[in-house]
């Protein structure tokens, strides 16, 4: 017998264990020796029972993620399945770790399951663009009814043992896998139970074939945020399929629309961005073996708008935070901010009960930065004022202990300038989260000149924690997102001066897929600070000054680009708004002409794309998929057109380039020029998926 699988026999029980580290891929060497094991367990007439156990930490898992430019192909895993689940005598898969994907469908296909506490089952196909292909979405609904099913095919997340034990899915929790697989097939042969093969088994379905609400519901509640995804739709219709069809019918379906999906540009964008957060998972240009600082307690300066986000950020995550402002009404704000929150989410059933009071247990509030004196790493988070920020870090300096990373979460400036406020520029990072900054999951970690490799190792690691996507990037004006922002909103703003409106923009954007558009997108954010950054250094920007001069701030005041209605966040066009740039314009001496949309959408997103090179050139970001996570996690980049980098891969660059030569020379702006890097890749035929990772040299 293969070393992959082994094969032993405990007096009338056989135990099959696939051994295939580290993370038992259920490749087709596995499953053609683990084929073999069973057939001859099955055959031995001394062996009653079967247990399907695994060695090492985790269960059998189906063959590695193929990479968005190669075939996906269905494993052929049919035969295994029905030859197990044909099998007269007793199966009983015993799970340790995850039983994701193919190794769940095993476990489905055995006819019984154990598996231990800590054990995940699931389906996370949908996040990839596909569904489950061997049987998933017709043997889950019949283990768990249709409900379960469609909450864990369709949404992706899988669960725990607990939640499977209590729905049918596992039939006993077990300290050991392999004693208690081995334990409970005993008990079912001393006991006769009938074998249950989920396929002939109909009984958690039927109710849903008398009463189709049940399944349109879970469907209903588990697509509401799948936008234009196109696999929660398919997988929820596959797992109606398992309502409807005989089962043989519906796996038939279930492999076609795997096929489909596998080969859709969907699929592909979602490979991608899979494979884009593993990389940002490896910092490059730093000893292999940096380890993180332990960090047991943060200290977040200012409690605005991103300094309550961000301290909510941490203690969700179970990390006890200081939070400190320079007013304490400012403070006593913020805390209220925090708790309201909380208390909303758990009014919602989002989180338990009793988890505001604990959370608010974990934070303390103080009045003044001699109060990070704790904290092991510290995020300013004061007003966007560099004179401000180098007061703070310079204070910081005094008050903070030694090796605690220091970090700011400014939107623009130069991190290298606040590190040489302290005589610990090694310890001196950007952390730069966006607004709203417990909900959205980007944290641009800003690599100083001097900064530390475990510094900026504790803040990747940190954010990881804490549910955010973490990508290290260069010092330079905005970083990536904002510097990639400005130029759109160059655009954006050029755009208004030729005679485009917000609601027009916007809707482009919205088309496209953009949760928001752009203007919507400054309204919550609020004009407040680009204002405050142009007085500053009196740069002038007429239209969003008017608008400002007239108390239009944004969301927050109810009225910015849109207006507003009391408590809504539903940006309604305003002819007060259209009468205003109107004014403006005439004031500038400046005709309107109409602007159509595949203008728009090429103006506002090419630039971003032109950025994107400098910025890659220039090695602020590593690669490009660290980019195309800026743009997922931090501006709602629809995740199925996989990020901007990629997608103009997809475009093809030498026709972003044309257009860029084009726009440049039509509206006389020398910006739009293309960038070094995107003309050379264009004249080479090549994308940026064909660069090699870079850094700036520090
Ligand atoms: P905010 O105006 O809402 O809050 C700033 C807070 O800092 C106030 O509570 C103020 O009292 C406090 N503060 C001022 N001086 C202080 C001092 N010396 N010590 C302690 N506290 C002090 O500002 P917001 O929007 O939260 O921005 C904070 C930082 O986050 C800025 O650097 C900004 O660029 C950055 N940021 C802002 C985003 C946004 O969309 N608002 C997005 C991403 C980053």
């Amino acid at each position: 017998m293969s070393e992959l699988v082994k094969l032993k026999r405990r007096e009338r029980i056989a135990i099959v264990t696939a051994d295939n580290p580290p993370a038992n891929e259920l490749s087709a060497e596995v499953q053609r020796s683990l084929l073999k094991c069973i057939k001859a367990a099955i055959n031995d007439p001394e062996v009653e029972g079967v247990v399907l156990a695994c060695a090492g930490p985790t269960f059998l898992a189906s063959a590695a993620i193929v990479e968005p430019g190669k075939p996906v192909e269905a494993p052929d895993s049919d035969e295994l399945l029905a030859v197990i689940e044909n099998s007269p005598k007793p199966i009983v898969a015993a799970i340790r770790g995850d039983a994701l994907s193919g190794g769940l469908e095993l476990a489905l296909a055995c006819h019984f399951r154990v598996a231990t506490e800590g054990a995940k089952l699931g389906f996370p196909e949908v996040k990839l663009g596909v569904l489950p292909s061997g049987g998933g979405t017709q043997r889950l609904p019949r283990a768990v009814g249709p409900e379960l099913a469609v909450k864990m095919i369709v949404g992706g997340d899988p669960i725990s043992a607990c939640e499977a034990a209590k729905n049918g899915l596992i039939d006993e929790i077990v300290e050991s896998p392999d004693a208690g697989g081995e334990a409970f097939v005993r008990k079912v042969l001393a006991d006769r139970r009938p074998l249950r093969r989920l396929r002939d088994d109909n009984s958690k379905i039927v109710a849903a074939r008398a009463d189709r609400s049940i399944l349109t519901n879970a469907i209903a509640s588990m697509t509401k945020r799948a936008g234009r995804l196109e696999a929660p739709f398919a997988a929820a219709e596959a797992v109606g399929c398992a309502i409807d069809l005989p089962f043989e019918e519906g796996l038939r379906k279930e492999r076609e629309t795997f096929r489909k999906l596998a080969a859709n540009d969907q699929s592909k964008a979602l490979r991608h961005v899979f494979f884009a957060e593993r990389e940002a998972r490896n910092i490059v240009d730093i000893p292999a073996s940096t380890r993180p600082r332990p960090v047991e307690r943060v200290a977040v300066i200012g409690a605005g708008k991103m300094g309550g986000g961000i301290a909510m950020s941490f203690v969700n995550a179970g990390i006890p935070v200081t939070l400190i402002d320079v007013d304490a009404e400012q403070l006593k704000r913020g805390l209220g901010v925090m708790q309201k929150n909380w208390e909303t989410s758990a009014a919602r059933g989002s989180i338990p009960a009793d988890a505001p009071a604990k959370r608010m247990a974990l934070v303390s509030g103080a009045v003044g930065i001699d109060n990070v004196r704790d904290a092991d790493l510290i995020i300013e988070a004061v007003f966007e004022s560099m004179a401000l920020k180098l007061e703070v870090f310079s204070q910081l300096d005094t008050f903070a202990k030694p090796g605690a990373v220091l970090a700011s979460n400014t939107s623009y400036y130069d991190i290298n300038e606040m590190a040489k406020m302290t005589k610990r520029p090694q310890d001196v990072l950007g952390m730069h989260f966006n607004l709203p900054a417990n909900v959205m999951k980007l944290c641009e970690v800003v690599r100083g000149a001097k900064t530390a490799p475990d510094a900026l190792q504790t803040a990747v690691s940190i954010s990881w924690k804490i549910g955010k996507v973490p990508v290290v990037v260069g010092v330079c004006h905005g970083f990536v997102g904002n510097r990639m922002w400005d130029q759109r909103n160059n655009q954006v703003q050029k755009m208004l001066y030729e005679g485009a409106l917000p609601q027009q923009v916007d809707g482009v954007m919205t088309k496209f897929g953009m949760a928001m558009g752009p203007f919507a997108m400054v309204d919550l954010s609020s004009l407040e600070g680009s204002w405050r950054m142009r007085k500053e250094s009196g740069e002038k920007a007429p239209i969003e000054d008017a608008l400002c001069e007239a108390g239009r701030f944004g969301q927050r005041w109810g009225k910015g680009y849109y207006k507003y209605e009391a408590g809504s966040r539903v940006p309604m066009p305003d002819p007060e708004v259209e009468k205003l740039i109107d004014e403006t314009l005439t004031r500038l001496g400046c005709k309107r002409r109409s602007i159509n949309d595949e203008e728009i959408l090429e103006r506002l997103i090419y630039p971003m794309i032109n950025e994107g090179a400098r910025i890659l050139e220039e090695g602020i970001a590593a690669r490009p998929g660290d980019i195309d996570l800026v743009w997922l996690y931090g501006f709602a980049w629809p995740i199925y057109r996989g990020g901007p980098m990629y997608w103009a891969d997809q475009v093809g660059l030498a026709h972003i380039a044309d257009r860029l030569t084009f726009y440049a020379k039509e509206t006389n702006d020398s910006s739009l020029e293309p960038a070094p890097l995107l003309e050379r890749l264009a004249a080479q035929g090549k994308g940026f998926a064909s660069l090699a990772p870079h850094t700036k040299a520090a």
